[in-house]
């Protein structure tokens, strides 16, 4: 290993990761063994991704997927619409089950699971297939079929990932809800993708206790139109209503059938998943992914990023909630054969300890987690990791924002013994799996940069008027061209995903990041261009809080913005002007409750503050450059000259 200027003494800004100039090579060790152990294998492969584009992914696809019947064209790109491995027949459900039991890998561990309460369970491949195939007959006899959106409201269960894959199995789409949303933001999602079925559990557990979600679903579903039937797992075995005629146990109409049901062979193109995510209006947007390009791309680069090795032990924290989740819990790593831990709950239940010591018994070999939970590892004393032996780790990988420099090294030095490679990894919901990332056999890595891009991406740096600019400075960063793993689209807006994506370089893909590339090559990714924001790594639109303040009878107009946080990265401040009622802390609660109510406990506010009147342009802009000033406690900077009503601002420095 060598580090060149060494300095950790500064904090984790943007300046800071401009400077950092330290590199981490692979160990000679690490590359030996590695899947893509020399520069040129990677450097082939980038040519031949771009040179010979379809030859290339024509042939990924015969070896990584199974094909009932074969594709015609690779690729067919008529910007923004992208079809990938056209007419062929497949299913991400066989990939990612039946074809490891076809093969005689059957025995093979899937999933590892451990309940928060310490219950455990592990499923073979074999078991998995018979699991998958009864919720598939079940869903049939629930009436739903090919085409139909399923709703999945559940904690991190196996059932989980065996509903998801069971929709695949017959051509449904799922659309999984983070369990930590509210009963508004499940009856939105519901009724946006017209969903015909919900699935959920009695409750889940986290951090000891047991939380309710039947209750917030059947609140969701007296407002969701088109759901029939509720499918309800039993997981802690409290009461919960149960509603004649909508509303059946998982273990009454799944665990009855057969499980002999066959994957269906489907078109390359048959939606997959539909997932949320907040784009930067108040509406979140249902990113649509389809099934041979994104099964493909899930599991290539999860191969490629995490070195997979068959013998892995591999645990991804994320929640299956998230993109995270469906990319590298489910579709990537069980497409590619890979023994996966799950895991329920808290990373502090019933200690601070309790991923280590969960690493430590699984043997766990590739671990996968995001900077916000690594910054809460440090917070919490590194006694906790002395206590475990965590020698069986031989890879590390980041995601979900970048991780600071400072993080990186604790990372790297004590969870990771100073031996493991550090993947930080770039992507998006909207790219269905990663795009930039250390390869950890060859790439020397710098703390806070995602390095390079994969093979098949194309990179490209703009400015505001969609021309190409000197990358080292930065700018909006684009993809130039079509990959695998693309979104086809928004569910039920067609006109939103080109206006969003594809119109400020028409033809490319805006991804909504800055970026520069330095003179190595090496990507930094510098945060949004948009008003999203991202509260420990995960995406939020301030109008979507916005929106759910001025729904309380008091607020008048709220405005909020992202101010950096030492553990969540970002946290969210609010301004807001009011009808006059008193704005004691009781209100101040209440609105936060309300914020919870409205939208779910991840979008409450950190702060609020009251004001008599917003900054605001002359033309009646909200300045919320200014605002993210106040709110970080900085000097106010930049040109104030338009700001009507002056006064606004100094009110609110004084109320800090
Ligand atoms: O701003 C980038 C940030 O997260 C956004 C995507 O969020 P989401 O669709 O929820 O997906 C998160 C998991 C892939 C990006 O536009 N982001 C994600 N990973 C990184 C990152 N920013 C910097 N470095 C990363 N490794």
């Amino acid at each position: 290993m060598t580090s060149h200027s060494a300095d950790t003494s500064q904090s984790g800004s943007i300046d800071h990761v401009l400077h950092e100039r330290r590199l981490f090579p692979p160990s000679a060790e690490f590359t030996k063994n590695a899947r893509i152990s020399s520069v040129q294998q990677y450097e082939d492969m980038v040519a031949a991704a771009r040179d010979t584009r379809d030859d290339f992914w024509r042939k990924e696809a015969l070896e990584h997927l199974h094909w009932f019947e074969p594709f015609g064209d690779v690729c067919q790109w008529e910007a923004p619409h992208a079809k990938w491995f056209v007419g062929g027949k497949t299913n991400a459900c066989y990939n990612c089950v039946d074809a490891h039991v076809a093969a005689g890998r059957g025995d093979k561990l899937a999933i590892i699971w451990e309940g928060e309460p310490g219950d455990q369970r592990k499923l073979t491949y074999r078991d998995l297939q018979i699991e998958v195939a009864k919720c598939a007959e079940a869903f049939a006899q629930l009436g739903v079929g090919q085409g139909d959106v399923v709703s999945i409201y559940m904690p991190m269960t196996p059932e989980l990932a065996i509903a998801m894959l069971a929709c695949a199995r017959i051509g449904a789409i799922h659309s999984v809800i983070f369990a930590g949303f509210s009963a508004e933001s499940i009856a939105d999602r519901n009724n946006d993708a017209s969903a015909k079925l919900m699935i959920t559990s009695d409750g889940l557990y986290r951090r000891g206790k047991v939380l309710p979600l039947k209750e917030t679903v059947d609140e969701a579903l007296a407002k969701s139109t088109s759901v029939e039937k509720c499918l309800v797992l039993r997981r802690t075995g409290g009461e919960v209503p149960m509603t004649e005629g909508r509303d059946v146990w998982w273990h009454d109409v799944v665990d009855t059938q057969p499980g002999e049901l066959a994957a269906v062979p489907l078109d390359s193109e048959t939606p997959l998943f539909i997932l949320y995510t907040s784009g930067s209006t108040g509406k979140p947007k249902g990113i649509l992914h389809t099934t041979a390009g994104y099964n493909l791309w899930a599991r290539r680069t999860f191969e490629w990023v995490f070195d997979y090795r068959d013998d892995d032990i591999y645990w991804c924290t994320a929640d299956c909630g998230w993109i995270t989740g469906h990319s590298y819990i489910v579709y990537g790593p069980m497409t590619a054969g890979a023994t996966c831990m799950m895991y329920e709950g808290a990373p502090n239940h019933p200690a601070e300890d309790r991923f280590w010591d969960l690493v430590e018994r699984h043997k766990v070999t590739v671990l996968y987690t995001a900077p916000t939970a690594v910054r809460a590892f440090i917070k919490w004393g590194d006694e906790h990791v002395d206590k475990h032996d965590l020698s069986s780790l031989r890879l590390l990988g980041s995601v979900g924002e970048g991780i600071n420099p400072e993080a990186w090294m604790w990372y790297h030095s004590k969870i990771g013994g100073g031996r493991c490679p550090i993947v930080d990894t770039w992507w998006q919901t909207e790219t269905g799996g990663i795009m930039m990332s250390p390869l950890p056999g060859i790439t020397p890595t710098k703390p806070g940069s995602c390095t390079k891009p994969l093979p098949g991406v194309i990179p490209n740096i703009v400015d505001e008027l969609g021309n190409e600019v000197d990358s080292e400075h930065g700018g909006k960063l684009c993809i130039s061209e079509p990959w695998p793993g693309m979104l086809r689209g928004i569910w039920g807006d067609p006109e939103r995903f080109v206006e969003q994506y594809f119109s400020d370089v028409p033809g490319q893909y805006l991804t909504g990041d800055n970026a520069r590339c330095d003179r190595d090559g090496y990507y930094w990714i510098m945060g949004r261009i948009d008003d999203v924001i991202n509260v420990s790594g995960h995406r939020l639109s301030t109008i979507e809080v916005e929106s759910a303040l001025v729904s309380h009878p008091h607020v008048c107009e709220a405005a909020v913005v992202g101010r950096p946080d030492d553990l969540k990265g970002q946290a969210i401040a609010a301004f807001i002007t009011t009808t006059g009622r008193d704005t004691d802390d009781e209100f101040l609660k209440e609105l936060k409750m309300h914020v919870r109510k409205q939208i779910g406990a991840l979008a409450q506010p950190d702060d609020i503050r009251v004001t008599a009147a917003l900054p605001k342009t002359r033309s009646g802009k909200i300045m919320r450059r200014l605002l993210r000033d106040v709110a970080a406690g900085r000097e106010l900077v930049g040109d104030t000259s338009t700001l009507e009503d002056l006064a606004s601002i100094s009110q609110l420095q004084e109320s800090e």
